[in-house]
């Protein structure tokens, strides 16, 4: 079934945000300095980027194929544009970025060695691309809730999201050296109330995956769950940071 971010992004900043500890992680992981030209490739609703400028004074530029996404990314202090990343070219001249960042959109895309190509193009020498994403691990093992309460998710997430080997060879092939990766870790995720609304409200396109009866039976479970649980329960989410450099020479 196609995700509806048309449809998502009349909620999508009521339930999804970074951290600030994520931002910085990330901005210490990419090397992200101030005055550099970034991409947000499926902006979404911008929040990684107006994030990020909260913290590093970047020029930032975000793509995504959503109107509805873009339109709340227009809001904020980014400049974005409409455009689909499986449709290569990228609407970019050579050598356009300093930083191509691509946040938890790859699993999205379904030309992932032609769009990883192209941003080779469009990055500067110098220039980095750096992914957020899920492992195969991060999917069977690593969230909160889906192993013990939604267990179905994890084939179906684990067909569409690319494994960290895939996604290696991919920038390889593509002409990225210095390939490295970093765990984006979450400690103390409050599995309460709150965490509840933002599942029943399907926070995360991995919902809209399931059929009606499994989503309605796992968050009959996991609000039993927070219901009888005495002391308040947190956990932790990982997911996977991915760089990848174009180097000069
Ligand atoms: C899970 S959201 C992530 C949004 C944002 N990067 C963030 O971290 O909040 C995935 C986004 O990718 C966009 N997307 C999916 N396929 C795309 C494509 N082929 N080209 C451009 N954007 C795409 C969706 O419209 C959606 O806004």
């Amino acid at each position: 079934m196609p995700i509806d971010y048309g449809h998502i992004s009349k909620t999508y900043d009521n339930f999804r945000s970074y951290r600030y500890s994520e931002i910085m992680q990330l901005i210490g992981f990419g090397k992200i300095q101030a005055g550099m030209k970034v991409l947000d490739l499926g902006c979404g609703t911008g929040n990684l980027s107006a994030q990020l400028l909260e913290c590093v004074p970047v020029e930032a530029i975000g793509i995504d194929k959503s109107l509805g996404m873009l339109k709340k990314a227009n809001t904020k202090a980014l400049q974005v544009l409409c455009a689909d990343a499986d449709a290569n070219p990228l609407p970019f001249k050579n050598d356009s970025f300093d930083i191509v960042i691509g946040a938890y959109v790859i699993h999205h895309i379904r030309s992932r060695t032609a769009l990883i190509k192209d941003c080779f193009r469009i990055l500067k020498d110098d220039g980095a691309m750096i992914l957020l994403t899920s492992s195969h691990d991060h999917i069977e093992r690593l969230h909160p809730v889906i192993r013990e309460f939604f267990p179905s998710l994890i084939e179906l997430d684990k067909k569409r999201f690319p494994d960290t080997e895939e996604l290696d060879d991919i920038f390889q092939t593509a002409g990225f050296d210095d390939i490295r990766h970093e765990e984006l870790v979450l400690s103390d995720i409050p599995i309460d109330m709150v965490y509840l609304e933002k599942v029943k409200n399907k926070f995360v396109s991995t919902f809209y995956l399931l059929s009606d009866n499994e989503f309605q039976a796992g968050v009959a479970k996991l609000e039993k769950f927070i219901a009888n649980s005495r002391e308040p329960v947190s956990r932790e989410w990982r997911g996977l940071m991915m760089y990848g450099k174009k180097s000069s020479g």
